[in-house]
């Protein structure tokens, strides 16, 4: 899909950088005028996946996360969110509902289920010992003509 608008943002793995990521993603897609609903699912989303790579990619370290939204043509937003953290060796079993390597009180397992609710699309490669791309993309609704 042509793409018709794009930014990239770079930060540390740092969780105060989770409300920096949700917040830049939120200010890019304000060009699309969207909704309140569309743009708090597309903020979730961003948080689920910006904090897998600082507490499961990054789990003892520090790394940089790379974050890449675009406009592609039919108003779609399109958000990547890379890490070259630990990977995960099998996603299919990570992407499950309640899956979670974390002590069962301390996550839900939830992220991944998360991210699929609120986004029309979401794709994860990975390679263990390598990193994470998790890639999503959300077809906003049109506006009708108000001017
Ligand atoms: N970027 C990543 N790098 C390495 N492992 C990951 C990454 N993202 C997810 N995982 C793995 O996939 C599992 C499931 O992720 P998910 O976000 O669904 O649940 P969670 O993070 O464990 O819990 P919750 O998101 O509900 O707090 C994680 O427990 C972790 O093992
Ligand atoms: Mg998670």
């Amino acid at each position: 899909m042509k793409v018709v608008n794009e930014a990239n943002l770079n930060f540390l793995s740092r969780s105060s950088n989770e409300s920096y990521a949700r917040i830049a993603t939120a200010g890019f897609f304000t060009q699309l005028d969207p909704t309140v609903d569309e743009i708090s699912d597309i903020k979730t989303a961003v948080s689920e996946a910006v904090t897998n790579c600082i507490v499961h990619a990054y789990r003892d370290t520090l790394g940089k996360i790379y974050l890449t939204v675009r406009i592609l043509e039919d108003r779609t937003a399109y958000i990547k969110i890379r890490d070259r953290g630990c990977g995960i060796p099998d996603v299919k079993q990570a992407m499950e509902p309640m899956f979670t390597t974390a002590a069962q009180e301390e996550r839900a397992g939830l992220g991944f289920a998360v991210m699929q609710a609120f986004m029309d699309k979401v794709t994860v490669r990975s390679n263990p010992g390598k990193g994470t791309t998790v890639t999503m993309v959300k077809k906003l609704q049109s506006r009708g003509e108000h001017d």
